[in-house]
């Protein structure tokens, strides 16, 4: 079985003691309120991940949104994956639409940065997602597929286990547009497929695809009774507690 996974990315927001607050706002309503077995993870900044790391307990774990692909060096302002893992982080966000538009950072790139999440015995969060004039003119699929095969598919099976999935439009981050279930539905089959062709079925069926894209509570009911939509990798509506939470709790 699959695991199901909730992470908010809380981008570049919130003042230190905000994220302190909203950590053990989540951490004590999912202890107090969620009873499924869905993950949650929180993602804040990376300044901040030290300490979230030491309050997340449970079926509640943190992460980083980036890293970078070497252990270590003169690389200054930069943060590795090593770093993140002892600072006691579990997951680590790579390729999100955002690093990729207006950083650069390309499939290659991007495949050297899952090589070192893994190494460090981290769990990636791989971003893809097509923008709306690559779905205007139905090349969504073929940006997909390389997203996909550029950034993962030089990974053994055993790695490919350490992966999570997140597929992210990026006409619906941040836009109020969220894709159908059905649109999504669609999408995800089609990952799966293309990480069976490759890892072959034992390790897609286990492969959790995360939708990301303007999830709320009220979309995320509908979202998560897809049979490939794993759970969601949320932005704005992680930064509240009460919206995150009824997010997660939306996955039974
Ligand atoms: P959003 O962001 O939920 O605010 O659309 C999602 C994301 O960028 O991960």
């Amino acid at each position: 079985m699959r695991k199901k996974i909730i992470a908010g990315n809380w981008k570049m927001n919130k003042s230190f003691d905000d994220a302190m607050a909203l950590t053990s706002e989540v951490v004590n309503m999912i202890n107090d309120e969620y009873k499924g077995s869905a993950l949650t993870v929180l993602i804040p900044p990376s300044l901040y991940v030290n300490s979230v790391s030491r309050m997340v307990k449970g079926n509640v774990f943190s992460g980083a949104q980036n890293c970078h692909q070497e252990v270590s060096g003169a690389f200054t302002g930069e943060i590795s994956a090593a770093m993140i893992k002892s600072c006691g982080a579990e997951y680590v966000i790579i390729g999100h639409s955002e690093r990729r538009q207006y950083f650069g950072e390309t499939n290659a790139l991007l495949a050297k940065k899952v090589d070192s999440v893994l190494a460090n015995n981290l769990t990636a969060i791989y971003c893809c997602g097509e923008t709306l004039e690559e779905r205007e003119v139905n090349k969504h699929f073929e940006v997909l597929k390389s997203q996909i095969s550029e950034g993962l598919f030089h990974l053994t099976n055993e790695q490919m286990q350490h992966v999570v999935v997140a597929y992210e439009p990026v006409w619906a981050i941040g836009t109020g547009k969220t894709a159908s279930t059905a649109q999504a539905q669609e999408v995800h089959a089609f990952i799966r497929n293309l990480l069976k062709e490759k890892f072959g079925a034992a390790v897609s069926d286990n492969v959790t695809i995360q939708y990301g894209g303007s999830v709320k509570a009220d979309n995320a009911v509908e979202l998560f009774s897809a049979p490939d939509i794993d759970g969601a990798l949320v932005g704005g509506a992680a930064l509240q507690s009460r919206s995150f939470v009824d997010i997660v709790k939306a996955m039974k």
